[in-house]
C-alpha cells in the first residue's frame, strides 16, 4: 500500500510536473491534494510541451488513473477546456480522470473578486494569479463554498448560489457597479457543465483509501511549494492551501500513518513568482541569466519568475516542517555555463545568525544572505544519466546541498525532458 508524497520545498515551480511525470510509470493513481488552477506543471515528452494547471500530470501515462482531490479548488470552466485540450492532443481522459465530490468550485465571483482586490492593493499587491483561489478558500472556510457534488442537482446547485451571491454582490456594489454579478447567469453559466463533469464526480476519499488497500502505488501530488503554504510560508505572500504533507492528509482523506514516503522537489536555484521576501533574488546580470537559461517565465500567467541563488535556509525550515529525507534537484543544467556558484547557508539578521527562515514579513526586512561560493563546471550535463557521467564540481555542488540539509539527493534532472534524469536511490517507495 504504498504511498509516496511529491512535494514542492522552495515558491512552487520546482519542476514537480517534471518529476511526477517520470514517476507516473511506476504508479497506478495520481492524486492532486491541493491548490488550483494557480498550478502551472509543465511536462516535455520526445519534445512536446504538456502545461496541466488541474488534472494531475500523471494523465499523460495511458495506463495511470489521476483524482483531483477534495484539497483542491476546481473551476470546472478550466477544467473542461484542459480536458479537451488533452483529447484534442490525443491523451484519453475520460474513464481515468476522477473529481472528488467534496471538492470546493472556483465560482465567476471568485475571479472577479481577486483581480477586484488585487487593483485596490495597488502596490501592496500579493501577485495572485487571479484565478480566484484564496476566495474559493474563503468560502470553504466560511461555510458558503460549492462543492463539486452540487453540481449533481439543479435546485441544489442554484439555491446555494444565490445565497452566497447576495454576500457578493453586496461587496461588489461597493466596489464597483461593472462587478456586479446576476446569479442567474452565473447559474445558466457553471450548470450546464455538470453534463460534462458529472461522470468524474465520485467518493475520492473510498477512492485512494480502497486503491491502497488493494495494494497500488500511489502518487500524492503536490502544487505550489512549502514557502507558499498558508501557515508555514512567507505569510501574507502566500497561496491559501497547505502544500505540506498535512495537507496529502486532508486534502485526500487519507490517515498520515499511509504517506509510506516523500519526495522533495528542489530546484538547484531559488525562484519566486508575485510579490514577498526572496533574500536570494538577484535583480542585475546574474539573475537575467539565471531566467533566461532557465526560461523562468510562469507557466500559469506568463510572468517573469524572480530567480537567486540556491537558499539552503528556506529548504531548512521547509525539511523541518514536512520531514523530508528525501530530494529530487532539478534544473541542475541551468548552471552549466557559470565560472561559480553561491548557496546560501545561513541569514545574518541584527547581528545574529540565523539558519532558519523566519516566519514574521517584518523579520525578513534587512535578512542578509551568507554565502558559500563554489566552483562551477562550466560543460553541459544535460546529456548525463547517471551521477558517474556528471563533472566532478556538479557532482560536488549537489553533494554539499544533501550535505547542508541532511538529505538524501535521491534524483537529479538535467534538462525538462523525460529521459533528461539521474536516478541515485533504489526506490522511492518506502
Ligand atoms: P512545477 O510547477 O513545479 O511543475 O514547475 P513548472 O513546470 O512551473 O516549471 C518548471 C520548468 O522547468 C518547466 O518549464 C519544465 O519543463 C522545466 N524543467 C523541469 N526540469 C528541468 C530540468 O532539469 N532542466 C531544465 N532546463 N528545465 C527543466
Ligand atoms: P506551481 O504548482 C509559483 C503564487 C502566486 C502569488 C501567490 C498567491 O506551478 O508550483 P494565488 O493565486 O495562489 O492566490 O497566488 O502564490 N503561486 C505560485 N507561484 N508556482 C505556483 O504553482 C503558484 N501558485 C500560486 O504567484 O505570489
Ligand atoms: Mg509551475
Amino acid at each position: 500500500m504504498p504511498l509516496l508524497a511529491l512535494i514542492g520545498c522552495q515558491w512552487g515551480d520546482e519542476g514537480k510536473g517534471k518529476v511526477v511525470d517520470f514517476l507516473s510509470s511506476e504508479v497506478d493513481l495520481v492524486a492532486r491534494y491541493q491548490g488550483g488552477n494557480n498550478a502551472g506543471h509543465t511536462v516535455v515528452i520526445s519534445g512536446k510541451q504538456y502545461i496541466l494547471h488541474l488534472i494531475p500530470s500523471g494523465i499523460l501515462h495511458p495506463g495511470v488513473d489521476c483524482l483531483i482531490g477534495n484539497g483542491v479548488v476546481v473551476d470546472p470552466l478550466v477544467l473542461r477546456e484542459e480536458i479537451q485540450t488533452l483529447e484534442q492532443t490525443g491523451i484519453k481522459v475520460w474513464e481515468r480522470l476522477y473529481i472528488s465530490q467534496n471538492s470546493h468550485l472556483i465560482m465567476p465571483y471568485h475571479c472577479v473578486l481577486d483581480k477586484a482586490v488585487e487593483r485596490l492593493r495597488g502596490k501592496g499587491k500579493l501577485g495572485t494569479t487571479g484565478r480566484g483561489i484564496g476566495y474559493a478558500y474563503s468560502d470553504k472556510a466560511l461555510r458558503q463554498g460549492i462543492r463539486a457534488m452540487d453540481l449533481l442537482d439543479k435546485d441544489r446547485f442554484a439555491s446555494k448560489v444565490r445565497s452566497v451571491m447576495k454576500f457578493y454582490n453586496l461587496i461588489f456594489a461597493h466596489l464597483s457597479k461593472d462587478e456586479t454579478l446576476d446569479p442567474d447567469e452565473v447559474i445558466e453559466t457553471i450548470f450546464p457543465l455538470s453534463e460534462y463533469l458529472k461522470e468524474l464526480i465520485v467518493d475520492g476519499v473510498t477512492l485512494v483509501n480502497r486503491s491502497l488497500d488493494q495494494g497500488k502505488n500511489l502518487l500524492a501530488e503536490g502544487a505550489q511549494g512549502v514557502m507558499l503554504d498558508i501557515d508555514f510560508g512567507t505569510y501574507p505572500f502566500v497561496t491559501s492551501s497547505n502544500p505540506t504533507p498535512g495537507g496529502v492528509c486532508s486534502g485526500l482523506g487519507i490517515a498520515p500513518e499511509r504517506i509510506s514516503s516523500m519526495i522533495g522537489v528542489v530546484k538547484a536555484y531559488t525562484t519566486r513568482v508575485g510579490s514577498g521576501p526572496m533574500p536570494t533574488e538577484l535583480s542585475g546580470d546574474t539573475g537575467n541569466l539565471l531566467r533566461e537559461k532557465g526560461a523562468e517565465f510562469g507557466a500559469t500567467t506568463g510572468r517573469p519568475r524572480r530567480c537567486g541563488w540556491m537558499d539552503t535556509v528556506v529548504l531548512r525550515r521547509t525539511l523541518q516542517i514536512t520531514g523530508i529525507k528525501r530530494i529530487a534537484i532539478t534544473k541542475l543544467d541551468v548552471l552549466d555555463s557559470f565560472e561559480s556558484l553561491k548557496i546560501c547557508t545561513a541569514y545574518k539578521y541584527k547581528g545574529e545568525i540565523l539558519e532558519y527562515f523566519p516566519f514574521g514579513l517584518e523579520d525578513c526586512e534587512g535578512l542578509e544572505p551568507v554565502y558559500e561560493e563554489v566552483p562551477g563546471w562550466q560543460q553541459d550535463t544535460n546529456q548525463a544519466r547517471e551521477p558517474g557521467a556528471l563533472p566532478e564540481n556538479a557532482r560536488r555542488y549537489i553533494e554539499r546541498i544533501g550535505e547542508i540539509l541532511n538529505a538524501e539527493v535521491a534524483m537529479v534532472s538535467v534538462g525538462p525532458g523525460r529521459v533528461q534524469t539521474i536516478v541515485k536511490s533504489a526506490s522511492f517507495w518506502s
